[in-house]
């Protein structure tokens, strides 16, 4: 059988970030709480000219620029943070990459899991007919209301991959578990901006959907605990992939060892990215770790809602010398601050309807949300 998988992987962040540590003064709670209770450094934040689309688009850039877009025939564009009911980011990704008419371009969603729904999809895309690649983008923005509990676990970036046969990163084994069961844990109604969340309940159907999806996995032929050398989870916030790592090592009955190796790295910094955020912490194993070639990696994906996916793949050898080490690193570094006050401005001013409107211009990455004219959305290529 044909090796397919993920050939090459970019992250994208939004422009600002918010330190954890001046949100916990002035929600007047013990900054451990942030740092170390919930795992969380900091949390980027979208300036006004930034949604899915131009981050989404943003991380594909970086992809595309080194692979070429030769054989990509869909763009699939995961995200629980669309922009318009009915026409997909994708379609307006598609336009600011310039690619061509050929390509088909699509949006998908449920919850975080969106990201690897798209990314199986690819994968069966590809065994199909492994000349043809495919586009994954996965973008969100988390957005609790001010003074939640779900505020300091918000966050904004995107994942690009490219899906194709021979990948040059990750080899996706055929055999995985799924969990899927209809939970109101946390959704978003059509007439909200933030998310409605049940968090304890959020919690315990995580770790409920990765114990049956990793049943599922085994049940079906999955490799076994033992020989999986590195986890990467979902991380709405970084200590729940330590959470569901000690249950997973509970439910096989493994010494609970370190085996999430530097997947925590980038989404302590980065927050939630909802469906990129299992992919920042591939980047993050990936990046962290040169030692990684012919290692079988365990993923686990949750989206709210729910669905559960336990899946794994191996590391292909050179893998290491595939993307730049230290790309998302710098990208992190490179965020404009906001002091809480501006955060809290720029939260409460998050536009939402479709009335014309031209946008300011913050954001200094390629792609920028320009504003509404005649109801539309309008984007700009400013590279
Ligand atoms: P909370 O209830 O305010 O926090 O919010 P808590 O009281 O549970 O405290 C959190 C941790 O900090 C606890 O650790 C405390 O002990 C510790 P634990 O006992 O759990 O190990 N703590 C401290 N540690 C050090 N020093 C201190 C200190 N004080 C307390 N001084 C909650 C937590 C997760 C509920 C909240 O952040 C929330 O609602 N978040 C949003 C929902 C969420 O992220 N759920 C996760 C699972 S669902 C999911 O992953 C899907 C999702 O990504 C959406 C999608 O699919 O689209 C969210």
């Amino acid at each position: 059988m044909t090796a397919v998988g993920i050939h090459d992987l970019a992250i994208a962040t939004a422009h600002h970030v918010v330190g954890l540590a001046d949100l916990a003064a002035r929600r007047d709670v013990d900054p451990g709480k942030y740092l170390v209770g919930l795992g969380q450094e900091s949390m980027s934040f979208p300036a006004e000219d930034e949604d899915v689309v131009t981050m989404g688009a943003a991380a594909a850039r970086t992809l595309l620029h080194r692979t070429g877009a030769d054989g990509v025939r869909w763009l699939l564009f995961a995200t629980e943070s669309g922009v318009d009911q009915s026409k997909s980011a994708a379609v307006y990704a598609h336009r600011l990459l310039g690619l061509p008419p050929s390509v088909r371009a699509v949006e998908l969603k449920q919850a975080c899991y969106g990201g690897t729904a798209a990314l199986q999809t690819a994968l069966g895309i590809v065994h199909r007919d492994p000349a043809e690649r495919v586009l994954v983008i996965a973008a969100d923005v988390a957005r609790y209301a001010l003074h939640s509990p779900g505020e300091p676990t918000q966050g904004a970036g995107a994942a690009a991959m490219l899906v194709s046969a021979d990948p040059a990163l990750l080899e996706v084994e055929p055999v995985s578990g799924v969990a899927t069961a209809d939970v109101d844990d946390f959704w978003r109604p059509n007439d909200a901006s933030t998310a409605v969340v049940d968090g304890r309940l959020s919690v315990s159907a995580y770790l409920a959907a990765l114990k049956s999806a990793w049943d599922d996995h085994r049940a079906r032929g999955g490799a076994t605990a033992s020989e999986i050398d590195r986890f990467v989870y979902h991380q709405p916030f970084t200590r729940m992939a330590e959470k569901a790592h000690a249950a997973l090592a509970r439910h096989v009955g493994l010494p609970d060892g370190e085996r999430l190796g530097s997947g925590l790295e980038y989404n302590r910094r980065l927050g939630n990215t909802y469906t990129a955020s299992l992919y920042a912490a591939l980047a993050a194993l990936l990046d962290g770790d040169d030692a990684l070639a012919g290692r079988r990696i365990g993923l686990f994906s949750y989206g709210s809602g729910s669905v559960g996916e336990f899946f794994t793949g191996v590391v292909r050898p050179g893998y290491d010398a595939v993307r730049p080490r230290d790309e998302v690193t710098r990208a992190l570094a490179a965020r404009v601050p906001l002091s809480v006050d501006e955060y809290e401005r720029l939260h409460a001013a998050r536009p939402t309807g479709s009335a014309d409107a031209v946008t300011r211009r913050v954001t200094d990455g390629p792609y920028r949300f320009a504003g509404v004219r005649s109801r539309a959305r309008r984007y700009e290529n400013t590279a």
